[in-house]
């Protein structure tokens, strides 16, 4: 079923200043992080998967239901041939080390993105991740990976097409719920909160669709020194936020009231 964009807009206006149900998050910073240090960058990715395996945690004790990370871009395959090798071997040995306490934590696991280019053995293990934390639901886990939100617009137009050329659908039936019901995202809703650490303000391809009515957080903190404390801070400037979606102070006040 598609998400219908004013149901969730009065679910999130209801929820008043309670925490974001889904944040997404860009962790930018880990080469500088290294750099800083006269480490190679790949250090700061290692550190980085510290502060992962944090995030997944905090978020988890706090009753957040979905958290969305991006790991790798289409456009991150760019960078030196080493790091991409090594990004791909350090996502794919992380994966191995904490299947077992997803498990554990009741924790849904999922990639978006054409994994396919990572070759066949990450592949394996992603899809035999996902098929064992299919079930669990107290946080669900998204890794955006070889992902761009282009793309997923792209690959959901694409969908739609061929299903009005298989006579399957009428063109003037294709709206914004029914290319949202195409997307990566799908059965997640929309991000409340996203967060972007490293200092720079720009959202880099990720979920373009989803982010709307997102609330944006930028903060200058290198990913690897991004802790718990950190996202205590981006929690603390959520909640203090008023979100509108359009409406007025006060048709958001009596709508909360009711
Ligand atoms: C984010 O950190 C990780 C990935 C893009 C994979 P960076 O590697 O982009 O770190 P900076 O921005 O160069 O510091
Ligand atoms: C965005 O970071 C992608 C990830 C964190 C995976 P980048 O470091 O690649 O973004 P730009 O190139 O600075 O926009
Ligand atoms: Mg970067």
């Amino acid at each position: 079923m598609p998400k219908s964009d004013s149901a969730n807009s009065i679910r999130q206006l209801r929820s008043g200043s309670s925490l974001p149900q889904h944040v997404a998050v860009i962790m930018d910073g880990n080469g500088r992080w290294a750099t800083q240090r006269r480490l190679p960058r790949i250090a700061g990715h290692s550190e980085g998967v510290k502060r992962v395996r944090e995030l997944v945690s905090v978020c988890a004790e706090k009753g957040i239901k979905y958290l969305t990370l991006f790991a790798f871009s289409s456009e991150n395959w760019r960078r030196p041939k080493l790091e991409v090798k090594y990004l791909i071997e350090l996502f794919v040995s992380a994966l191995d080390e904490e299947l077992k306490k997803l498990q554990e934590n009741n924790i849904k696991f999922r990639v978006i993105g054409q994994i396919d280019r990572f070759g066949e053995n990450a592949v394996r293990k992603i899809k035999n991740a996902e098929a064992l934390t299919r079930g669990n639901d107290r946080l669900a886990l998204t890794i955006a990976a070889n992902y761009g939100g282009r793309w997923d617009i792209a690959q959901a137009c694409a969908e739609l097409a061929r299903r009005a050329q298989e006579g399957k659908i009428e063109v003037d039936a294709i709206t914004p719920e029914l290319i949202e019901a195409s997307l990566s995202m799908h059965d997640t809703p929309d991000p409340d909160l996203f967060i972007r650490t490293g200092g720079e303000q720009r959202v880099s391809n990720f979920l373009l669709w989803q982010l709307a009515y997102t609330e944006l957080y930028f903060v200058p903190i290198l990913w690897p020194d991004f802790d718990r404390s950190q996202f205590d801070l981006a929690m603390d400037s959520y909640v203090a936020r008023q979100r509108r979606f359009g409406l007025t102070g006060e048709q958001i006040e009596a709508i909360r009231q009711a």
